[in-house]
């Protein structure tokens, strides 16, 4: 058990009962909820002040992301998948991304399913000067979906698939348990910054929530390292 692990024990306690494998996934869906109204509304009995929606362009572009689920082998060029990483960098010494204590326990890996220039490598991303690192290769999208945890939910190949790893150490040597928060609530940061470029370049996403964890990390050459695999979004059109 690494220092970390024994500082903030039950972060990976919570992290290890979460993991999802070829083995629990059937489980993990079956006892999914799937009530209707699961989401009660929120009334209180005041007198509302009604908002008014912004007509700028952020405002349009927030609104028009959406999950998609239907890919068409479309070929990322370098121009768009330098825009879409583009959302993880550092200009002028200053990160894109907020960060608790500045600690950024998040890292960007990808598969490049159809990239140019890329295809079936796998990639990480340096913040600092804006590159990407060939890292590996990897299986086609077909070979690996049975790792997603998406099943038949994906019809097509999607391009890329971002994965976003954490370390947790980085945070919870500062923050003891409470740092396993902010790790999980940054990598949404990165994520909802990449949904909507993916959504300007008119591209299609969606998160995956299901990935398995340990072949996900063994696959990016993380296996006898701390990192957590917190999520994948998948993009392509
Ligand atoms: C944390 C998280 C995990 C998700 N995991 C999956 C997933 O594994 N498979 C999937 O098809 N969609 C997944 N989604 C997408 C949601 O189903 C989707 O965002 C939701 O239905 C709302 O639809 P919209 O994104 O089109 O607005 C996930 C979304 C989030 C935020």
């Amino acid at each position: 058990m690494s220092k970390n692990r024994n500082t903030s024990p039950l972060f990976y306690v919570y992290w290890d009962n979460s993991k999802l494998n070829e083995k629990n996934i059937i489980k993990y869906i079956n006892d999914f909820s799937y009530e209707e109204n699961d989401i009660r509304k929120i009334e209180y009995p005041t007198n509302d002040l009604k908002l008014v929606y912004p007509k700028d362009n952020l405002y349009k572009l927030m609104k028009k992301r959406q999950s998609s689920r239907l890919y068409n082998d479309y070929q990322l060029n370098v121009k768009q998948l330098s825009s879409l990483f583009s959302c993880f960098t550092q200009v002028d010494n200053h990160r894109l991304l907020s960060s608790a204590g500045g600690k950024y326990p998040i890292e960007v890996y990808a598969l490049c399913f159809n990239v140019k220039n890329f295809n079936n490598k796998i990639v990480y991303y340096n913040y600092s000067d804006n590159s990407l690192s060939i890292i590996g290769n990897c299986q086609d999208w077909d070979s690996l979906k049975s790792i997603t945890g998406v099943g038949d939910a994906i019809t097509g190949r999607p391009s890329i698939m971002f994965v976003f790893v954490g370390f947790p150490d980085r945070v919870v040597s500062k923050y003891g348990e409470r740092g396993g928060r902010f790790l999980l609530i940054e990598s949404g940061h990165y994520i909802q910054n990449l949904l909507l470029r993916i959504t300007y370049e008119k591209l299609k996403a969606v998160e995956l929530g299901g990935l398995f964890d340990d072949d996900i990390k063994n696959i990016l050459g993380l296996k006898n390292t701390n990192a957590i695999i917190t999520l994948g979004v998948i993009c392509g059109k």
